[in-house]
């Protein structure tokens, strides 16, 4: 655990320069905007400790899988977000000497990431080893107001000494992946050019033969008027360009540098129509000039924040800690494209590969669909029916048959790129996890179209799958489903995991749900799908075969859903047993040791009881919660939610906090040591979910809103902002008091507790929380 980030409601603030930390500040300081983004590495060159990640969304390559014994169904590659050209290098020589903080004496440091108007800034000022000091001050985003656009201004003053300046603004396409396999590099040189509106770099992918355009134009200033007497150059290696300036600068004066760069690939444009359209936007965009882009970027944040931010109030750390949450969130995606998901890292390091898992369903739609425009919501959906091909492909390759779909756990283009047996063939809860979203978002958006257009071919694949994946045991004389591990990765191929059981009937049964509405709604779109599918009766009667006799495992005594067969002949141990220094398991113990005992990474049956609370009352889950959280290790940041929430709907306050506690600051407070290798974003939406679902007790109930608030004791209040079927509501949760402000033109109603109530439109009510 770290504690160097300052507490500030709006700004990251890092101050005083560690070397030993700048890799954790590279991931907690990166910028992104959807699109493209990248780690806060320095503009200056660095020989010191760092990770460089600049990162383009939806441009990969399929690295060659390393795996030591291959097995058939494997697949042949693991898919990764790619490192790529990058466009912030700005090499400053002084007299020749290279300004290099790792070679450096640096006072005063200072790093901000301000959230609220969505730019990273660096001051500090250095003596190099001639003795020379240097003033600097470098502002940069990535614009989300313009998401082809990255800007950057850095200023430098030489302190004391008047000084030649050399600058070299760089466009690098010679770069790697740290984590390559074999250490491949993915990406080959097309061209590069320098005009009068700056350099131009094309290169492309190996494989995937993405074609990717980086441009960029650098002016300079000296005290604010143009820089004059500059002598310039540019210099071309293979897959690098750069453009030199050269000049005499008077002691105190400052220089100021402004890069504009422009990031286009063959995801949108042609490939030989590439780098003209990326200089035609590169002129646009310098021709706004830096202030103006900020401006628009700020003006794009405030829009952004406007329904997404969460206020807390009595706790600066909190208040932090949720904005860091929310704003990474959405420098990860903006759901403009479908194509595009969100990585459990996103664009903030090489982990998890930049690709898509469970966690976007699990986790990240409740928060896009109350935070931002329902179309970000559907475009996540509408991304997995762009892979159903794929995931019947997928199935098909392990020997299921007509139609049947498995969507990877693993993901860039659809299909599997993990090769771990225990999660590529037996994690296939994800499957279920996909269909649940639907469910989810139809609930809360009421767009039923999505179903007839989309999602019903999504879940009848689905569910054949499921159908196929049971197997009728002649001992149990029920279908049961062995050989699977469930969201608990501390158990592989176990028999009958209850959440996959009892997931995989809800899956069956809600597609016949689906299917109903289809039919009685739109008959030809009904018949077209059917007809299309090869969907016969006879599947029919098996699905309801199996919702009837499905085996789910129930321990008779202790009256609790059992994780799995057999989970009770383990020895039972608590974590509050295990000693500190055995923790986490994953780094202290063997993973045979892990397997062996009882202990949980991730809520499990619990996760289960999230997803389906209304089929539990609320002594089932008291009991299942009392009994499954002590043995929980919480070793997946994705778990804590889950609990928080749970401890919420039981009244448990003080617990509901302590869990909220462990993930609201996970990153900025380095809590696992491990931030230095890119930030948790999907468990990000889980910190949001613990304020919303759990603190406030948001759900969707009877087609209404509905809350069952309490406030953290450690808190004066929270107020956050909901968008629900095109309204906005912002709800302020104080001590003893709720007040709801309805923005919309018309009337509201919503449930508290057990009550309900009616908001005219534009106006607000209080409510008493205490009669
Ligand atoms: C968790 C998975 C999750 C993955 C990516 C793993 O540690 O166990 O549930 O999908 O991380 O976030």
């Amino acid at each position: 655990m770290k504690n160097y980030i300052q507490a500030d409601p709006w700004n990251i603030i890092e101050e005083g320069f560690d070397p030993r930390l700048n890799k954790i500040s590279e991931s907690l300081f990166s910028i992104g905007n959807g699109k493209m983004g990248q780690r806060a590495n320095f503009e200056e060159s660095y020989s010191g400790e760092s990770l460089h990640g600049s990162y383009v969304a939806g441009i990969y390559f399929p690295d060659k899988t390393r795996v030591g014994w291959w097995k058939n169904g494997y697949p042949p590659t693991f898919d990764k977000v790619i490192n790529s050209t990058n466009w912030i290098g700005i090499d400053i020589y002084i007299d020749n000497e290279l300004l290099d903080l790792a070679k450096c004496q640096i006072k005063e440091f200072k790093r901000v990431l301000n959230m609220k108007e969505g730019y990273l800034q660096r001051t500090f000022i250095a003596s190099l080893e001639s003795g020379k000091n240097v003033k600097v001050n470098a502002i940069r985003f990535c614009s989300i107001a313009d998401d082809e656009i990255g800007a950057i201004q850095y200023s430098i003053t030489p302190v004391d000494f008047d000084a030649n300046i050399r600058i070299v603004s760089k466009l690098d396409g010679d770069i790697a992946n740290e984590d390559s396999n074999y250490d491949f590099k993915f990406w080959n040189a097309v061209s590069d050019r320098s005009t009068d509106n700056g350099i131009f770099l094309q290169t492309k992918t190996l494989k995937t033969e993405f074609d990717l355009c980086v441009g960029a134009q650098t002016k300079l200033k000296v005290n604010n008027e143009p820089a004059e007497k500059l002598k310039y150059i540019v210099h071309h290696k293979p897959k690098y360009i750069a453009e030199e300036f050269s000049l005499d600068v008077s002691k105190g004066f400052e220089v100021e540098i402004v890069k504009i760069a422009c990031v286009e690939s063959s995801l949108n444009y042609k490939a030989d129509e590439l780098m003209a359209s990326c200089e035609k936007k590169l002129v646009d965009a310098s021709k706004k000039g830096f202030d103006n882009l900020m401006n628009e970027q700020k003006e794009a944040w405030a829009e952004k924040w406007e329904q997404s931010d969460i206020q807390i109030e009595g706790d600066i750390k909190a208040q932090q800690g949720i904005r860091f949450n929310i704003f990474h969130l959405f420098q990860t995606y903006t759901g403009t494209d479908s194509r595009l998901n969100i990585g459990p890292k996103g664009f903030t390091g090489e982990k998890y590969a930049g690709a898509t898992y469970w966690d976007t369903e699990a986790y990240c739609i409740p928060f896009y669909l109350a935070t931002a425009p329902q179309e970000v919501g559907r475009n996540l959906l509408v991304y997995r029916y762009n892979h159903l091909d794929k995931a019947i492909e997928n199935a098909e390759m392990l020997g299921f048959i007509n139609g049947a779909a498995l969507y990877p756990m693993v993901t860039m283009d659809g299909t599997e790129s993990h090769n771990e047996w225990e999660i590529t063939f037996e994690e296939i809860h994800r499957n279920g996890a996909i269909a649940y979203a639907i469910y989810n978002y139809i609930n809360y958006t009421q767009d039923w179209d999505y179903l007839q257009e989309y999602g019903l071919e999504v879940l009848i694949a689905i569910a054949r799958f499921w159908a196929q994946r049971v197997n009728w045991s002649q001992e149990r004389e029920k279908y049961v489903m062995l050989g699977v591990t469930g969201p608990n990765e501390y158990e592989n191929n176990v028999n009958n995991n209850w959440y996959t059981n009892y997931l995989a009937v809800w899956c069956i049964k809600y597609s016949q749900e689906a299917m109903k509405y289809v039919e009685e709604n739109n008959k030809s779109r009904y018949d077209e799908i059917l007809d299309k599918l090869n969907f016969n009766a006879g599947e029919l009667a098996q699905w309801k075969d199996i919702e009837k006799n499905m085996y789910y495992p129930y321990h008779d005594r202790l009256k609790i859903y059992l994780q799995q067969d057999g989970y009770l002949d383990k020895e039972q141990w608590l974590v509050k047993d295990l000693p500190a220094s055995e923790r986490p398991l994953n780094q202290k113990w063997s993973w045979d040791r892990i397997l062996r005992s009882n202990f949980i990474k991730q809520a499990d049956v619990l996760q289960g009881m999230y997803f389906f609370e209304d089929d539990f009352d609320i002594e089932d889950i008291r009991r299942n919660f009392d009994f499954y959280e002590p043995r929980t290790v919480h070793e997946s940041s994705l778990s804590p939610c889950i609990h928080n929430i749970l401890a919420a709907k039981l009244n448990d306050e003080s617990r509901a906090y302590e869990f909220y506690l462990r993930t609201a600051r996970l990153d900025l407070d380095d809590y696992n040591n491990d931030t230095e290798d890119g930030l948790h974003i999907t468990s990000m939406a889980g910190t949001w979910m613990s304020i919303v679902q759990g603190f406030a007790g948001m759900r969707i109930k009877n087609n209404k809103l509905y809350f069952q608030p309490f406030l953290p004791e450690q808190w004066n209040s929270f107020t956050f902002h909901i968008g629900f079927r095109g309204d906005i509501l912002s709800i302020k949760i104080s001590k003893g008091f709720m007040e709801i402000v309805n923005k919309s033109h018309h009337d509201i109603t919503i449930a508290v507790v057990d009550k309900e109530y009616s908001i005219p439109a534009s106006s607000s009510l209080e409510i008493n929380l205490k009669v």
